[in-house]
């Protein structure tokens, strides 16, 4: 298939931007849509033009590294897929696609369709983390037993790979789905006991502090989340961050 790209171009933070036009031929069906990128970089290296900048790792869903606003949805068309997991064949001859960066002021443009996601780290610096006794008698983590409901719920949590689609799709550029899923998959759990009202009041804290915007419960994160993170994190965040304030 032949398609019409109109990508996102910035030199680097201070940039203005602009969209610019590319034609990607012969396109096939199977091709990812990173592959289509990697053929058209190709390209324009050949030409001696500079290859369009863009974040990709695992290329398998997992790490969270690319992050591309597609036609206006963070990750693109297909539902509970990451950039890297989506096909060409998602889209038809002769279609004209936008790809754009995610836009949030705590997710600043480093150069092209990559952002710095660091302020992501520094909330789980934070406090999304659990102190180990290593002492040498330490318990062995599967001798605790977990009630099933829990354990299933902590896991859920856990699939959230950092990838900041609910920041890029949420009109307030709010970090709290990703933040819920990071302090309910502790919370849950007894290895999470010990922290567990100073994290929640910590990455809050922090999340502010990196300029994401507050929840207005439009539910937006939850559509676009490659991984489905569930509402009902958000609801145990809150709950989290009120017992702690009344504690
Ligand atoms: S909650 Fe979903 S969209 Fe947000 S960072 Fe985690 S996996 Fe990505
Ligand atoms: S490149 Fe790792 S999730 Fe897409």
């Amino acid at each position: 298939m032949n398609l019409k790209l109109k990508i996102w171009r910035q030199e680097g933070p201070n940039d203005q931007g602009r969209m610019v036009d590319y034609q990607a031929n012969n396109v096939s069906d199977d091709m990812s849509f990173l592959e289509m990128l990697d053929v058209l970089n190709e390209e324009l290296i050949e030409k001696g033009d500079d290859p369009i900048a863009f974040d990709h790792d695992c290329r398998e869903g997992i790490c969270g590294m690319c992050s591309l606003f597609i036609n206006g949805e963070a990750h693109g068309p297909v539902k509970g897929v990451t950039t890297c997991q989506l096909h060409m064949r998602s889209f038809k001859d002769g279609e004209t696609i936008f790809i754009e960066p995610w836009r949030a002021k705590a997710f600043p443009v480093v150069k092209d369709l990559a952002v710095n996601r660091s302020a992501f780290d520094r909330i789980i610096q934070a406090g999304g983390y659990v102190s180990v006794n290593t002492s040498g008698n330490t318990l062995d983590a599967n001798a605790i037993a977990i009630p099933k409901p829990d354990a299933d719920k902590a896991f859920d949590a856990a699939t959230c790979i950092g990838c900041g689609a609910c920041v890029a799709t949420c009109k307030n550029a709010s970090a709290t789905l990703f933040l819920s899923a990071k302090v309910s998959q502790l919370a849950l759990l007894p290895q999470g006991q010990v922290e567990r009202k100073e994290r929640v009041t910590k990455m809050l804290h922090q999340m502010d502090e990196e300029g994401f915007g507050a929840c207005t419960n439009t539910g937006a994160c939850f559509v676009q989340c490659p991984k489905g993170i569930s509402l009902e994190n958000i609801a145990r965040l809150n709950s989290e961050f009120r017992n702690a304030l009344l504690s």
